[in-house]
């Protein structure tokens, strides 16, 4: 039994009694930006919690507004305060994951520019366990990403997500956990729901924004981190076959946090385990977002 209370078209209503209109555009035909982002626990043990990055969050949920041509309705400062206000009427203190979806109701078509309406939901959801961090068997999708020129993907819509769905399917298929995309150029995209890195001859790589990604807020904190744990990171085109050659791979993303990529097609990455370097950064992540390190504070969003 779901007890979650999310804020729904202005009110705060036990997600059982928050409704959509079967013929809204959102229901028919994914017309919907969202963002999913984290709150976690301070490493104090005070019970506070606070969201990571809370105001890039907003700002990319902006821009994917923009660009699929709705008007969000709310100021920064307002959707900042429906968060707090949700949170607090679930009592969380735990670290919990959250969705903030903007979507078009009413009975309009796919060409509708609203009335659109807002839901927040948050759910418990555990941040990754460093001693036992999961191990990720990926396979290189025969599925395209979607590009710039079709679905952009740097806006996060829902309906981006059907690209996804194909590639998640097939790799599940075919035994594996989950796909990598590469791009109409043949060069390596992403995750289904995250971005990739890959760490070979000493060099952390990923791919530029330009490469059919979501411009990505923990893959942005994890080139930061990388910089700062003395490695070189470079943002560039990849080939598949350097995937292959890779001393580690890992994905990345305000979900998935960091987690290790220990084989690709079958074959080994590096030694087949979680590489140190991924390791390391996965701690270092850790760190930041539980408010252990006073440099990054600013990333933190106090919610009491
Ligand atoms: C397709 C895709 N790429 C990348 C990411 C990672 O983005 P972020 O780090 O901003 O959560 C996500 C997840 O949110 C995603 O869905």
């Amino acid at each position: 039994m779901d007890d979650r209370k999310i804020w729904f078209k202005g009110e705060i209503v036990p997600v059982a009694d928050a409704r959509i209109n079967v013929l809204a555009p959102t229901s028919q035909f994914g017309l919907n930006v969202f963002e999913g982002l984290r709150c976690y626990s301070d490493a104090d043990g005070s019970g506070q919690l606070s969201a990571f990055r809370l105001d890039e969050h907003l700002n990319r949920l902006l821009d994917s507004c923009k660009l699929i041509g709705l008007t969000c309705p709310y100021t920064k400062e307002q959707l900042r305060q429906y968060l707090r206000d949700t949170v607090a009427a679930n009592s969380y203190h735990e670290d919990t994951s959250v969705r903030v979806t903007l979507f078009v109701d009413g009975e309009g078509s796919w060409s509708a520019l609203g009335p659109v309406e807002m839901f927040i939901a948050p759910i418990r959801k555990a941040r990754t366990n460093i001693a036992a961090p999961p191990q990720l068997r990926a396979c290189i999708s025969t599925w395209e990403r979607i590009n710039d020129n079709s679905l952009p993907p740097r806006v996060k819509a829902g309906a981006n997500y059907i690209n996804g769905r194909y590639a998640h399917l097939e790799a599940k298929r075919h035994g594996y956990d989950l796909p990598i995309f590469l791009g109409r150029t043949g060069k390596v995209a992403e995750g289904a729901g995250a971005c990739l890195f890959m760490f070979r001859k000493g060099i952390l790589a990923t791919p530029a924004p330009t490469s059919s990604v979501l411009e990505s807020i923990t893959r942005d904190t994890i080139m930061r981190l990388g910089m700062e744990l003395g490695l070189e990171v470079v943002e560039r085109e990849i080939d598949r076959s350097e995937l292959y050659l890779a001393d580690e791979l890992f994905l990345c993303g305000s979900a998935a946090e960091v987690t290790p990529i220990v084989s690709l097609d079958g074959i080994p990455v590096g030694f087949g385990k979680p590489g140190d370097a991924t390791l390391k950064l996965l701690t270092r992540y850790l760190e930041v977002v539980s408010n252990a390190e006073p440099k990054y504070s600013h990333w933190l969003s106090p919610m009491y």
